[in-house]
């Protein structure tokens, strides 16, 4: 695959960036701009070989439906439109692109994402110089991977290069529908530094060679549901699969455990049975949990730690005897995968459980290839400070959890090829 790296000089070319600067955000406060950061290698190597570079990238979600004619007025269409539309504006990112880059560099914004309006902002770049287009999402056509729209932003520009890991696994007009106009036109597409980092690092986890074992995965969040493939994925590759968070409450009724009124996928629970029994011992559960009698933070709930969860009480977190046994596995791992928080970290009476995951792996730094999956885990390692204590964060959430699922491949990495 072309890299930027590769690329040849691009004095007086213009290159489309697609960046995933997808961030945190209320309105135009940005919470966190790390996708930002992680694209700026990219866009200084593209501009130090002359180029013109536009960003692309979407923000936030649209869900069009909500648009649709028929079911209300105009005057109703547009209002909500307007409302939605400022809060995924991308005008903002332009001050943290400035910032991030650190030096002179001229940015402009482009309100319009397609259009005479977008084509002379682009025509008027200069060499050296950023154009941040409006949010990718703001066409219908984007998600669907609208041809017409993919050609419109093919014209505009003479070379692609993908930069957006966390979109990778979208099949949209911005990631896959430009590159593949332009390779037919014999343009040249290539992928960025943001992606060539997590594409190697990820691959690792994907094809695991005898040095990498025992592989070790950790897996957290709510749904067994979103995770399904996933599992069956890791269950083949891995050698234990650790599993906290919520999804674990599945896992332990499927056993016949007492889990209160924890949260629990019924629909799951066969599934939850069957790979527990295709396991065969490699799936490992909480041996207790965190519980409280009130999720919201209310004044005077009880919070206790306990091995068989009673009714009117939630299992939030992880318990001190599951984080030990969590940690005597981590210690021998020599690859770890992780991908959702043991607990509520965002509630700091239930975050020990996934600190102490932290703590574990910080434990195997120089020892072990360890890689965070982005999304909630990355937010708690990052919150935590643990970051510099793993080989990889990842940017991506869902695009790391479907590179694991699909062997590799994405649609946003796989057109590149
Ligand atoms: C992410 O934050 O996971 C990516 O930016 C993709 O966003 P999406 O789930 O809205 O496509």
């Amino acid at each position: 695959m072309l890299t930027v790296e590769n690329l040849p000089n691009l004095q007086g070319k213009k290159v489309y960036v697609r960046v995933d600067f997808n961030v945190p955000h209320k309105g135009a406060v940005i919470s966190d701009d790390n996708r930002i950061r992680a694209a700026i290698p990219t866009i200084a190597a593209l501009l130090k070989k002359g180029a013109r570079v536009v960003l692309m990238s979407h923000l936030g979600k649209v869900d069009w439906k909500k648009f649709k004619k028929g079911e209300k007025t105009k005057e109703e269409i547009d209002a909500q439109m307007e409302k939605n539309n400022l809060e995924i504006a991308v005008e903002p990112l332009k001050a943290h692109i400035s910032a991030a880059m650190g030096r002179e560099v001229a940015v402009s914004f482009c309100p319009e994402n397609r259009g005479p309006a977008l084509k002379a902002a682009v025509e008027a770049l200069r060499d050296g110089e950023i154009l941040l287009a409006q949010n990718t999402r703001y066409q219908a056509g984007e998600e669907k991977n609208d041809p017409e729209l993919a050609a419109e932003w093919a014209s505009l520009v003479d070379v692609f290069v993908m930069d957006a890991f966390g979109s990778a696994h979208r099949a949209h007009a911005s990631t896959v529908g430009v590159p593949s106009i332009l390779k037919e036109q014999g343009k040249l597409v290539a992928l960025g530094y943001l992606m060539i980092k997590e594409v190697e690092n990820l691959s690792r986890c994907v094809e695991v060679k005898p040095e990498d074992r025992p592989y070790v995965a950790i897996l957290g969040g709510l749904k067994v549901s979103d995770k399904i493939k996933v599992i069956d994925s890791l269950l083949k590759k891995c050698d234990y699969i650790i599993i906290g968070g919520a999804m674990a409450y599945t896992f332990k009724k499927a056993l016949g455990e007492s889990i209160g009124s924890s949260y629990c996928e019924e629909a799951s629970l066969d599934y939850a049975k069957k790979c527990l029994e295709e396991a065969k011992g490699r799936i490992i559960l909480p041996v207790d949990s965190v519980i409280t009698d009130s999720f919201e933070p209310v004044e005077g709930r009880k919070i206790e730690v306990v091995s068989a969860i009673p009714e009117g009480f939630e299992g939030v977190d992880i318990g001190p005897k599951s984080a030990e046994k969590f940690a005597d596995i981590i210690s021998k791992a020599k690859m770890i995968f992780w991908n959702g928080p043991m607990g509520v970290f965002e509630q700091e009476e239930f975050q020990a459980g996934t600190k102490a995951v932290c703590v574990a792996i910080k434990n195997l730094e120089g020892k072990a290839f360890t890689v965070c999956g982005g999304g909630d885990s990355a937010s708690a390692v990052k919150q935590f400070g643990y970051k510099d204590s793993f080989s990889h964060v990842s940017t991506g959430g869902g695009a790391s959890l479907e590179m694991i699922e699909n062997d590799g491949h994405l649609p946003g990495v796989d057109i590149l090829r």
